[in-house]
């Protein structure tokens, strides 16, 4: 924080549980994920105001439509401070990886705004911080329930349900979370709306009862994470993967990791995310279990595995 220079992090989000059904007013559980990080650098530029990222780089007003919800973050941030005149230099730099579930677009939005308020030296208000990137959001996602947006700029587990307040979760389960990249980029938003079509169908009593059970599951998996169940978390995690199959929002990939995963003595596995590529998530009773899980995930064609103690040591 000083004059001409402001900085901004967020960080990398797993769901654990509630993904698309948590758009629907269900449940979610989910934690932040600081393996994975984001980082915006701001200056003043000596010409109009410039972007430098994984994806472009050149002046705001050019950015490809890809980028459109970080442009509309920029321009929000700064007609909000009374600086949309002002002339500055953006640098994002990242290792979450894009559209794999993470909430790197949420991330990248929260990191750019708080390093634009922290350029101006400006207090920014977590309920700030969620209005504005809530706006950039609603480009990149099209329906978003407001979770990455919440899980990006946290440091703490959230069970989350959509305009209710987040209640922090004590992690308290001996067990370790094997995050697996496909890489393949998944598709958030038009998961989202694929779903949002299926849930307004002929067979909408078919699908509103599996975001139901998803959000059941969801409630129940905050239990399980807080007394230390880690068997049923796994079952429920199964029973999830099946309803976001049936919710068509699998892929062959996220499949074939979630099998290899069982099969080398998951105790439970899933999607994470909105799907259609991007991560998953297997549940191993220890470190030693967990290292052999990403390895057998890695032999299957993951491009990158992570490793995450569940008992919030
Ligand atoms: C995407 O990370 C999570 C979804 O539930 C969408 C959302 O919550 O906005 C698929």
């Amino acid at each position: 924080m000083s004059i001409n220079h402001g900085v901004g992090s967020a960080n990398g989000k797993i769901i654990l549980m509630g993904e698309h059904s948590v758009v629907y007013g269900e449940p979610s559980v989910a934690i932040p994920f600081p393996a994975t990080q984001i980082k915006t650098e701001v200056t003043t530029a000596q010409t109009e105001t410039t972007i430098d990222c994984l994806f472009y780089k050149g002046l705001i007003n050019d950015m490809p439509e890809l980028l459109e919800s970080l442009k509309k973050v920029i321009e929000v941030s700064l007609t909000t401070l009374g600086h949309s005149d002002d002339h500055l230099a953006l640098t994002v730099t990242s290792t979450i990886p894009a559209e794999r579930g993470m909430g790197s677009s949420a991330a990248v939005a929260v990191a750019t705004t708080r390093a634009i308020y922290d350029f101006y030296d400006v207090e920014l208000t977590q309920d700030e911080l969620l209005r504005i990137v809530g706006i950039s959001e609603k480009i990149a996602h099209g329906n978003p329930s407001g979770l990455d947006a919440l899980m990006t700029s946290s440091s703490i587990p959230y069970y989350y349900v959509k305009g209710q307040p987040f209640i922090p979760i004590s992690l308290n389960l001996d067990a370790v979370l094997v995050v697996a990249d496909t890489g393949m980029t998944g598709q958030t938003k038009e998961a989202v709306a694929s779903v949002g079509k299926k849930v307004a169908s002929n067979n909408q009593a078919i699908y509103q009862a599996k975001i139901k059970q998803l959000g059941e599951l969801a409630k129940a998996s905050r239990t399980y994470l807080e007394e230390n169940q880690a068997d049923k978390l796994g079952i429920a995690m199964n029973d999830a993967q099946v309803l976001l199959a049936e919710l068509g929002v699998s892929s062959l990939e996220l499949d074939a990791l979630v099998i290899s995963a069982l099969s080398h003595n998951a105790i439970g596995a899933k999607l994470t995310g909105g799907g259609r590529g991007g991560c998953m998530i297997a549940l191993a009773r220890n470190r030693a279990e967990a290292t052999i899980i990403a390895q057998a995930l890695e032999e299957t064609g993951a491009k990158a595995t992570w490793l995450y103690e569940m008992s919030g040591k």
